[in-house]
């Protein structure tokens, strides 16, 4: 069984990356051949500022690493190590409908958000099902709101079939309900581009203000408040804190007298003793760049290995040997 996923290197990671797709990812590499990649082509979408790329692109490096990507398990390295796969995407291009790609989610909210669209912007399922398709995956870890996208992945893959013969394997996307859409200080989904963040990494100082932040309601600490299992702290809570912790604080919650500051200072010394471990690791990575640097390269030439192979096959279905 082979396994993929992917992350874009625009922004500092946070808690919606790592319980919506870091850590499920982690614990697969278990389970079979994990590829895991960092998306920097697709970055070139949204974010323009070519050192910012680099920087970030090593900062997604560590954070995955720390968090306990084992590169003796899992291939690791950066999208544009292996550029077949842009030559992929022209391929899957041809097959792909327009409205497959005007029905995407994700484009019309960027849309939305007036960010002005760029060809790539558009295109960016399309690159997506050549990253997944390039290493005949079977199983793609992600959060909620890239399911769609992995569905594009699926249709495009049987067009293809059906235009040219058996070429590409279907893959599932895997998504893990309990943590399908992490919510941001803000109660909307946590996202680089909403500004809602609690960074998996941040500094002690940045992360409390971050947690401090947490949207809540004016009802006194006395008041009970039977809604407390939908309470963002709460919510939090339950991710980075031992169950019964969580528990105990969400009956404290329900019953009335818990303030809502004492209870994101918990929230705050649990989601930093949660990371303590990685924030040490991940220190002791960043002052061995030439370290990480070997890791992506012998990641890339091992996807290479794959890429070329099903990209050879792609060309001779299609007709391009
Ligand atoms: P962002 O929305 O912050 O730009 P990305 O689009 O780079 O995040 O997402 C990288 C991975 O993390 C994807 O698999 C995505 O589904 C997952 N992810 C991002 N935000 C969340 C969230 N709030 N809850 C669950 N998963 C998330
Ligand atoms: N679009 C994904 C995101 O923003 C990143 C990504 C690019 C990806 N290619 C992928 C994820 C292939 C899974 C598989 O999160």
């Amino acid at each position: 069984m082979r396994i993929l996923s992917g992350i874009q290197p625009s922004g500092a990671l946070h808690l919606g990356n790592y319980f919506g797709m870091m850590r499920p990812a982690i614990e697969l590499q278990e389970e079979g051949e994990a590829y895991y990649f960092i998306a920097n082509y697709h970055s070139m979408t949204s974010l323009f500022d070519a050192e910012e790329r680099r920087r970030n692109t090593v900062s997604v490096a560590l954070d995955f690493l720390a968090c306990g990507l084992d590169p003796k398990k899992s291939v690791f390295f950066r999208q544009s190590d292996v550029p077949e796969v842009v030559e992929l995407s022209w391929l899957l291009a041809t097959v792909t409908p327009m409205g497959l790609l005007e029905r995407c989610h994700s484009y019309k909210d960027k849309i939305a958000r007036g960010v002005s669209p760029n060809h790539g912007l558009f295109a960016y399922p399309v690159l997506m099902a050549a990253d997944i398709l390039i290493y005949d995956s079977n199983i793609v870890p992600v959060g909620r709101d890239q399911k769609q996208h992995v569905e594009v992945t699926r249709d495009i893959a049987i067009k293809f079939n059906e235009a040219y013969g058996q070429t590409f394997v279907i893959p599932e996307p895997q998504i893990r309900e309990e943590v399908a859409v992490v919510p941001g200080t803000d109660g909307q989904k946590m996202s680089k581009s909403y500004g809602n963040v609690i960074e998996i990494f941040g500094d002690e100082k940045a992360a409390r203000k971050q947690i401090m932040s947490l949207v809540m309601d004016s009802r006194t600490p006395q008041e009970p408040k039977p809604d407390a299992d939908k309470n963002l702290a709460i919510q939090l809570m339950k991710l980075v804190a031992p169950a019964n912790i969580a528990k105990d604080f969400e009956d404290r919650l329900r019953a009335g007298g818990l303030g809502y500051g004492d209870l994101k200072k918990a929230l705050f010394e649990h989601y930093w003793n949660y990371f303590a471990a990685a924030r040490t690791k991940r220190a002791e990575l960043a002052a061995n760049p030439d370290y990480v640097e070997s890791v992506l390269r012998d990641g890339a030439e091992q996807a290479h290995r794959i890429a070329d192979g099903v990209l050879k096959r792609a060309r001779r279905a299609s007709g391009l040997d």
